[in-house]
């Protein structure tokens, strides 16, 4: 495999810029790559260790440009751990945007409300979260660099950022624990109620394997959930990903409109 600085050139070659910040679209949020300028998009096919998903919903493309007055890297489009049982798959791809030079990575999915004053449609900034898969993308990683501190893994400052942003944006944001699990089939109503004491207040199928190799890397890391649905059990109908397909747009757009704010202000990274 070619290395990530040989990669990262190529990237920054192609698109005339090598941004500090990256952002991570989820299911059905795609729709920020079109608020770019001066947008480069290289195909995931093209770019050597990135994922290939396989989800109907997700791109597949790396996209550069300006949002607002800050050039970042877009990633339309990653792959889960439910698609082969690897926590470990974008590690590649995100070694790469660390050579490209990108210092704070911004996750965003699409996941279930366990609260009920979070309906679908909300917008959620992860504070924490809860990991109990027993998968985890270090593990096989020999360095002592492995023992990654997660204590502060969401960035205090960019929490405190984003809670402006969204002010000033008149968007309205909950805050709250994301619990990971592998999907793909969605929960039982038992396990959400066991979710609910554990601590959780929304839960899905990808971010936090992202995280924790983001952390490793020494990247600032913030990460957005958009409610598209409430939990297993707390209403009378059955989940299905059309539902997450159809309703991640409704979230998608305070998603987008608190992003365009944070990288329209002066030294937003
Ligand atoms: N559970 C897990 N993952 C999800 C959900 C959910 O309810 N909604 C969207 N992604």
């Amino acid at each position: 495999m070619m290395r990530a600085e040989t990669i990262a050139k190529t990237i920054a070659d192609r698109a005339g810029m090598a941004p500090k910040a990256a952002i991570v679209l989820g299911s059905g949020l795609s729709g920020l790559t079109g608020k770019l300028q001066d947008a480069v998009a290289i195909p995931y096919a093209e770019l050597d260790g990135f994922p290939r998903p396989s989800v109907s919903g997700h791109a597949g493309e790396l996209v550069i440009g300006i949002l607002g007055r800050t050039p970042v890297a877009l990633m339309a489009g990653r792959s889960h751990f439910y698609e082969h049982g690897r926590a470990d798959v974008m590690r590649p791809a995100l070694g790469t945007l660390k050579a490209l030079g990108v210092e704070t990575l911004i996750l965003t999915n699409a996941a279930g409300s366990l609260r009920e004053d979070m309906p679908p449609g909300s917008l959620m900034q992860i504070t924490d979260h809860i990991s109990l898969l027993g998968a985890n993308p270090l593990i096989g990683e020999a360095s002592d660099q492995r023992f990654v501190g997660m204590t502060e893994a969401y960035d205090r400052v960019l929490i405190g950022d984003f809670r402006i942003a969204a002010e000033e944006a008149r968007r309205e944001i909950a805050e709250g624990v994301y619990m990971w699990v592998s999907g793909p089939s969605f929960e039982t109503p038992a396990e959400i109620r066991a979710a609910r004491i554990l601590g959780a207040d929304a839960i899905g199928m990808s971010t936090v394997p992202e995280v924790i190799l983001a952390r490793f890397l020494g990247l600032r890391v913030a990460a957005f959930s958009v409610i598209t649905n409430y939990a297993a059990g707390m209403t009378g109908r059955e989940l299905s990903h059309e539902e997450t397909k159809t309703v991640a747009p409704l979230g998608g757009e305070k998603l987008e409109a608190i992003l365009m704010r944070h990288f329209s202000g002066e030294g937003a990274r």
